[in-house]
């Protein structure tokens, strides 16, 4: 199985909050931080580490850096988790990948990409809500083509039609999540979900 559902206190206090209706855009903004947090936690569990000398007060003794670690934030919702990701991350660098579904097909639509050269990189991707798998099937095409290999998505919520999509399209990519919900609507939306990430951390309901 390529899903990793993250079971930790923290992980599902944070998803409560995002979930209830009545969270606001700020409370929803806070809770999307925290829960990536505990994400990012098992998303690097893997990332390859350099050592270097470090200077203790009493010796000199090996330290570790995590390296090239790359994010890849699918606007807009995945916006909701970068900050999170430069906190723990500070010095990583950021792609953007701009998507939205087509209303009528749920079919993925580029509007934006920039990526930095992704070769050697551990790439996270930055998706929080897995439905269809459209979208985050299209991005995990697109940091192929720009050399990664090596990649991680980051979801809040999947469905089980976008997981199995990533099962399909790429076996290969690793997903944490921090909740595997039972179905989509005939909207598309995952149910019982948390609405539209976008529209609820940036207000534009
Ligand atoms: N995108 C969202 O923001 N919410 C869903 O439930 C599905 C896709």
């Amino acid at each position: 199985m390529n899903l990793t559902v993250i079971d930790h206190p923290l992980t599902r206090h944070y998803l409560s909050v995002l979930r209830n209706k009545n969270t606001n855009s700020e409370a929803f903004r806070s809770a999307a931080r925290g829960l990536t947090y505990t994400l990012v936690v098992e998303a690097t569990k893997r990332v390859p580490l350099e050592t270097y000398d470090v200077e203790s007060p009493l010796e000199v003794t090996t330290g570790y850096r995590v390296h090239d670690v790359v994010a890849v934030a699918v606007l807009r919702a995945g916006l909701g988790m970068l900050d999170a990701v430069l906190d723990m991350i500070p010095d990583i660098k950021v792609g953007f990948a701009g998507v939205q579904r087509d209303e009528d097909t749920a079919q993925p639509q580029e509007y934006y990409a920039k990526l930095p050269d992704l070769s050697e990189a551990s790439v996270l991707i930055l998706e929080p809500m897995l439905a269809t798998g459209g979208s985050l099937s299209w991005a995990a095409d697109k940091v192929k083509s720009s050399g990664a290999s090596n990649i991680t998505a980051l979801c809040v919520v999947t469905a089980p039609e976008g997981v199995r999509r990533m099962y399909e399209d790429h076996p290969d990519v690793h997903i944490v999540a921090a909740a595997h919900d039972r179905e989509l609507n005939d909207k598309y939306y995952i149910v019982p979900g948390l609405g539209d990430m976008g529209d609820r951390l940036f207000g534009t309901l």
